[in-house]
């Protein structure tokens, strides 16, 4: 990864990455609702993980993000913890506060698709931050969706399906495997600088089995053909960065702590991530920061 700097003028744009807010909000809502997977998440949330996040950090973390003013805000999914609709609500009012739905972008999760929710009270709540520069309503898409915003070509995946219970794993699918070879052709053809937002890391021995991506295979032979020139993801809780083959060179592959994490170790504290691009196709530079919360 060659650099560029992010201040003296060199960098064509700056775009941010955070993900895995895990927003929990059991509180009025019926026992009917926990009758499903969603009651597991709910044992561990009480036992364990609601010590480990830290609602609060949002505020935090949306000023900061905010006074980056960056050209794109990439956030890779797991906002809500139980797939609940008063999270859907609560998190749409929190992306708006990281800045306008033009220019925030985001992808679902597994926790966003932990059980089958009604698009408009589900993923329908968040569809101007997810819907492809050709969606013109608050309707369904079909992903991967597409965003240019020269000279990037922001390409949202989502590997969020509901699962068996103790099951975290996700998968693109074949539809939408063959939407994004041509995607990636046809950007490519126009010169942009590729970025893929998707929840589960693509890359080998990043998670467990229990939580990987299913189809990953068929995904890095995708980029191997196309190529892409930066990959962010979520799920794995921790800042870090892997790589995937690529026709030309590899492809920098950047995970980002969970947005809400109070953890000790710096790598899984929560972070957010500038990203400076430069340069120009074929020879992009760019450069990383991080920013621990
Ligand atoms: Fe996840």
């Amino acid at each position: 990864m060659n650099d560029v700097k992010c201040s003296g003028g060199r960098a064509a744009c700056t775009l941010v990455h955070l993900s895995d807010f895990h927003h929990c909000r059991p509180s009025g809502v019926g026992v009917a609702a926990f009758r499903n997977k969603r009651l597991l998440s709910l044992l561990s949330w009480r036992l364990r993980r609601r010590k480990e996040h830290r609602p609060e950090l949002l505020d935090r973390m949306s000023r900061a993000v905010a006074a980056e003013a960056a050209d794109a805000v990439a956030v890779t999914g797991d906002l809500t913890h139980l797939c609940l609709p008063v999270e859907f609500d609560e998190i749409r009012e929190r992306l708006g506060a990281l800045g306008p739905p033009q220019r925030v972008f985001v992808v679902p999760g597994n926790h966003d698709a932990l059980v089958p929710v009604p698009w408009d009270k589900g993923l329908g709540r968040w569809a101007e931050f997810m819907a492809p520069d050709s969606s013109r309503d608050r309707g369904r898409f079909d992903f991967p969706a597409l965003r240019v915003r020269e000279p990037l070509a922001l390409i949202g995946i989502s590997t969020a399906r509901p699962t068996r219970p103790l099951s975290a794993t996700g998968r693109v699918g074949e539809a939408q495997l063959e939407r994004l070879e041509e995607i990636l052709h046809r950007s490519a053809r126009m010169k942009l600088f590729r970025v893929l937002l998707i929840h589960h890391p693509p890359a080998a021995g990043m998670v467990s089995r229990r939580k990987a991506l299913e189809d990953a295979d068929r995904f890095a032979a995708v980029i191997r053909r196309t190529g892409a020139e930066l990959i962010l993801h979520g799920h794995c809780h921790r800042l870090c960065q892997a790589e995937l083959d690529g026709p030309r060179a590899p492809i920098p592959v950047l995970g980002v702590s969970s947005a809400t994490a109070t953890a000790a170790h710096p790598l899984k504290r929560a972070a957010f991530r500038r990203i400076c691009v430069g340069g120009s196709a074929p020879d992009w530079r760019i450069e990383v920061h991080d920013h621990v919360i």
